[in-house]
């Protein structure tokens, strides 16, 4: 088991490459199976969570080859429609998506129920409501999700609660369906038009996606295509949060700045010089941290993939500061770890009251899931002395390289390994 060891004080400064983005894959190489020919997917990012997609898709009997770390080609033209492992399922939410993907190539499909971060309860009520609406019968039992039918028809489909998986799931069952569908209150994520143009490029007919309306025309085929993964704007923000937590100056490269304005813009209101540019975004940090108002929405609002990260800035910006979480039950589990550096959080139910402190103590932590992670991590970049931070795996799950992009951002940032305590005592 391996730790993070920061020592905290740099001012991040230089040029950072951003990956593609850990949402859009997770929903594309899915997507990718539904495919009569081999697909070559380019800028995936190299993390673990792509890595048990993978898995779970070669569980199939999809070939996948790793061309190299970013470039993935899969061939899906003798995919079975069998049961992916549990062990894997439960690992990750995006597991899900094969529901829609086997229903859409096969009319049936059995997967686990998901795992992935555990905030709170994450239904999939919306993804049966719409998978059933096309013509699926589903049942769950024993865990496993049971969708069947005769033949998917496509509908209206009104999705109660603004849903990225939901809405992922939809558009994978209803691409080869009989007819138009209509998801309406569809999810508007920069990842969810990525999987509508890589299902067009493949020759899907898929038009509004990025708006709350999206339309499928069923289509009897869909080709193999090489398609270029968008970037990741929670990976990017997530950078120029931590370049602002310490004071420095930094550049994000191959970026799509359009799809975090609503990151920048608070960036901006918390003291940041914000430069944008057609595939990068320059900050600039201002004198001190001022505080502000924090509110998570579905997008374009502020997203809820940012809250942690926001909210471990804002714990050294002056006065008081309000998070509210109105995407998910329970997104403050991080609060615990970042009070035992210092911070002045109180939470009730999905709002958290921030009052700033001058300066974070490093302390020992633990990454509760991936952006926590990140969020633990922006706090021992700015707080004075050694932090540690433990189940590191949570953040290698969404974040390429960061420890090397961060070292060669100023960063003093390294892997340790972590002493397996039960061992040494039992070594006793
Ligand atoms: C996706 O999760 C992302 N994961 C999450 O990112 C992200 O936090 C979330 O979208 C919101 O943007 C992936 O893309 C793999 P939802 P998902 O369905 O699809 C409720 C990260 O850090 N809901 O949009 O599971 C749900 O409870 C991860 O990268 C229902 O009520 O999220 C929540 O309140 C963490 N019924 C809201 O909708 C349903 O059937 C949004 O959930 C489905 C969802």
């Amino acid at each position: 088991m391996q730790k993070i060891c920061i020592t905290g004080g740099n001012k991040l400064r230089g040029s950072v490459e951003i990956s593609g983005a850990k949402n859009a894959a997770l929903a594309i190489l899915p997507a990718a199976a539904l495919s009569d020919g081999v697909c070559r997917i380019e800028n995936v990012p190299a993390i673990s969570d792509i890595n048990l997609m993978c898995k779970l898709l070669q569980d199939l009997n999809v070939k996948v080859k790793m061309i190299n770390k970013n470039t993935i080609e899969l061939d899906p033209r003798n995919i079975q429609c069998s049961i992916a492992s549990y062990d894997l399922m439960r690992n990750i939410r995006a597991s899900c998506y094969l529901l829609g993907t086997l229903l859409g190539r096969f009319n049936e499909s059995n997967v686990y129920l998901p795992g992935g971060c555990d905030f709170g309860t994450r239904p999939i009520d919306q993804h049966i409501k719409g998978l059933s609406a096309l013509g699926a019968k589903c049942t769950i039992d024993g865990g496993l999700i049971r969708a069947k039918s005769e033949k998917l028809k496509g509908t209206n489909i009104y999705l109660d609660v603004v849903s990225v998986g939901a809405t992922v799931n939809i558009m994978l069952a209803a691409v080869k369906a009989e007819g138009m569908t209509i998801i309406e209150n569809a999810a508007k994520e920069p990842h969810i038009v990525d999987l509508a143009n890589f299902l067009n490029c493949m020759g899907a007919d898929i038009f509004g996606a990025g708006t709350d309306v999206i339309k499928i025309k069923g289509v009897k085929k869909l080709r193999g295509v090489t398609y270029s993964i968008i970037p990741d704007q929670i990976e990017a923000g997530t950078y120029l949060t931590a370049a602002l937590a310490t004071g420095g100056e930094i550049t994000i490269k191959n970026v799509t700045p359009r799809h975090l304005e609503s990151i920048t813009a608070k960036l901006k209101e918390i003291g940041a010089k914000i430069y944008e540019y057609s595939d990068s975004i320059r900050l600039i940090s201002g004198e001190k941290l001022k505080k502000c108002n924090v509110k998570t929405m579905p997008h374009p609002g502020f997203p809820t993939d940012m809250q942690p990260q926001i909210a471990a800035l804002l714990t050294q910006a002056e006065g008081t500061s309000i998070v509210n979480e109105a995407v998910w039950d329970n997104r403050f589990r991080y609060v615990e770890e970042l009070r035992r550096m210092g911070a002045n959080i109180s939470v009730d139910g999905r709002l958290a009251v921030i009052e700033g402190v001058s300066e974070l103590t490093g302390a020992a932590v633990k990454a509760t899931d991936l952006r926590a992670g990140a969020a633990l991590i922006i706090a021992g970049l700015s707080a004075k002395g050694e932090t540690t931070i433990e189940n590191i795996s949570h953040i290698e799950r969404g974040y390429e390289n960061i420890i090397e992009k961060l070292k060669n951002l100023g960063a003093d940032i390294k892997k340790i390994k972590q002493i397996d305590y039960e061992s040494e005592v039992a070594g006793l």
